[in-house]
């Protein structure tokens, strides 16, 4: 972790749901820097906000106020055209449920970012190979979707979000599908990027085994940031998170 060079910041940020007549501050005014190469775990009870927050760092979604900047630019003031090339080249994205196209081979998953990129077919498949193995999944890469175990398909997913090379990948509740042995082992995996590749990870976690590998905890509640620590600082009651 590169304390000195800040990769994302958020500014007060809120974000503010309409359900009916029902209004839900799903964001309260979260303030926060993430750090060039750290891996930070965003910890919460459901319903806390960490998706919300996730999108909002991951230009999926526009805070009601507040700001987020990314790589040095306010986010939301940038041209649409902008938005969307820093979440096609500097942004990997994996989500509980993997979001994978079911018609596709892993291969063709892998490719797809950089095909809509406007890479040759040639040279996505031939990266996309490459990330394949990467993740261990070398000897899959013609199978299917559903020819595949749910840790293989994350990590069909964490290959996808990897294949442009971005600088932070943001990791939703990865393990949140998975049993125990192989959430431990796409933790691993994450763990792994960021060490080897250098990659920012951020996670939203119920998963308490990701705190040991963590650099930094958010811990989030009722759409506030409760309390930012290092690793070494951290004591766990996980009691309290249900
Ligand atoms: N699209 C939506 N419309 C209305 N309310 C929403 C929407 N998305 C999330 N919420 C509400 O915002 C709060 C935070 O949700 P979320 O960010 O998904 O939490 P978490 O990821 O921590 O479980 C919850 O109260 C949730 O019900
Ligand atoms: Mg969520």
């Amino acid at each position: 972790m590169n304390k000195t060079s800040i990769i994302a910041r958020a500014k007060d940020v809120t974000r503010r749901y309409k359900l009916g007549e029902e209004i839900v501050w799903a964001l309260n005014g979260i303030s926060m820097d993430i750090y060039e190469g750290e891996y930070l775990s965003i910890m919460g009870p459901s319903g806390s906000g960490k998706s919300t927050f996730f999108n909002m760092i991951g230009a999926l979604d526009i805070p009601t106020t507040g700001t987020i900047e990314f790589m040095g630019a306010d986010l939301f003031a940038l041209p649409e055209e902008k938005q969307a090339w820093i979440r096609c080249n500097k942004i990997g994205y994996i989500f509980q449920t993997f979001n994978l196209v079911m018609v596709m081979t892993a291969l063709e998953n892998v490719a797809l970012p950089m095909i809509l990129q406007g890479a040759t077919l040639e040279r996505a498949h031939e990266r996309a190979a490459e990330v394949l193995k990467q993740v261990g999944l070398g000897h899959r890469i013609t199978h299917l979707p559903g020819q595949l175990s749910g840790g293989q398909r994350q990590r069909v997913a964490i290959a996808r979000a990897l294949v442009n090379a971005p600088a932070v990948i943001l990791a939703d509740e990865p393990t949140g599908n998975l049993d125990t042995k192989i959430g431990a082992e796409i933790i691993e995996l994450l763990k792994r990027l960021q060490t080897e590749h250098k990659v920012t990870v951020i996670t939203a976690t119920h998963d308490a085994k990701m705190l040991d590998i963590s650099d930094r905890i958010a811990w989030i509640r009722d759409g506030k940031l409760e309390r930012l620590e290092e690793r070494a600082n951290v004591t766990i009651n996980m009691g309290s998170m249900h």
